[in-house]
């Protein structure tokens, strides 16, 4: 019986893991999860606290074929992230642009997406996702211990590790899937029913510029107004401004 689902112990990340293991040839649908990362990795370069058995480090391989679109994959991954908790725990999990998991307004887990090249084509997607399930306030490095919540911290029930990972496994692979077969429609809908960002006033990281979020369109960008027009921003990050660094003169 091929086995879909590994538990690992400490790793250095759940990414590295699969990569070696898609190099060995891992089926399309495994997925690893650990009870500890050493080297846990976020987006733009940045670490990821990962203390044992306090959150969810999970990697899903997504073997890509020729021809199919692979662009909306990191939102179809924090959308399944979002669906997953939420039918778990109960937690009303919103997203942040691009693939940030929120609660209220702090970050509840995160995915980064990785892709594997042969001979210079992409053949297939590391997804990693991390979950804060019941790491405490305590347990949060000053970096962060403004910003980010976990659903024990936000008062949720944690579900047991192993069932929150056998079912971001399905519920990924479901939305993974429809983005790689062409059926975005769903994935795109289920995204802007839990978009926290829309109508928010955010500032570009990339240039500090300030405007409103307007949802997402069809590729994944995100479409923020300023005064002068509208802006398709297709990487990187924005910050949502919080009411105490909302500009006074407006314009917006
Ligand atoms: C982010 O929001 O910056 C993305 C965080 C992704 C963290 C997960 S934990 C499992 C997988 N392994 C890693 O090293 N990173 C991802």
């Amino acid at each position: 019986m091929i086995v879909l689902l590994e538990a690992l112990g400490c790793v250095s990340s759940t990414n590295d893991v699969l990569r070696e293991r898609a190099a060995e040839g891992a089926p399309h649908g495994l997925a690893v999860w650990a009870s500890e990362q050493t080297h846990g990795r976020g987006r733009l370069g940045r670490s990821w606290h990962s203390p044992a058995g306090a959150s969810l480090y999970f990697s899903l391989l997504v073997r890509i074929r020729p021809g199919q679109g692979v662009e909306l994959l990191p939102l179809a991954a924090g959308l399944a992230a979002a669906e997953t908790v939420e039918s778990l725990s109960g937690a009303p999990v919103r997203l942040k642009w691009p693939n940030d998991l929120l609660l209220g307004d702090r970050k509840l887990g995160g995915v980064l997406c990785e892709g594997v090249l042969t001979d210079g084509r992409v053949v297939a997607a590391v997804v990693g996702i991390g979950i804060n399930v019941s790491l405490q306030t305590s347990d949060l490095p000053d970096s962060i211990a403004e910003i980010a919540t976990s659903l024990a911290i936000a008062g949720y029930p944690p579900p047991p590790l192993e069932s929150l990972a056998g079912a971001l496994r399905v519920q990924a692979l479901r939305r993974c899937e429809q983005v790689l077969d062409g059926d975005v429609g769903p994935v795109l809908d289920a995204w802007r029913e839990r978009d926290a960002t829309i109508g928010r006033l955010v500032r570009l990281d990339a240039d500090g510029r300030i405007g409103t979020a307007c949802g997402i369109h069809n590729n994944g960008f995100l479409r923020v107004r300023f005064p002068d027009g509208e802006q398709s921003v297709s990487s990187g990050e924005v910050h949502v401004l919080k009411p105490t660094e909302l500009p006074h003169a407006a314009g917006h």
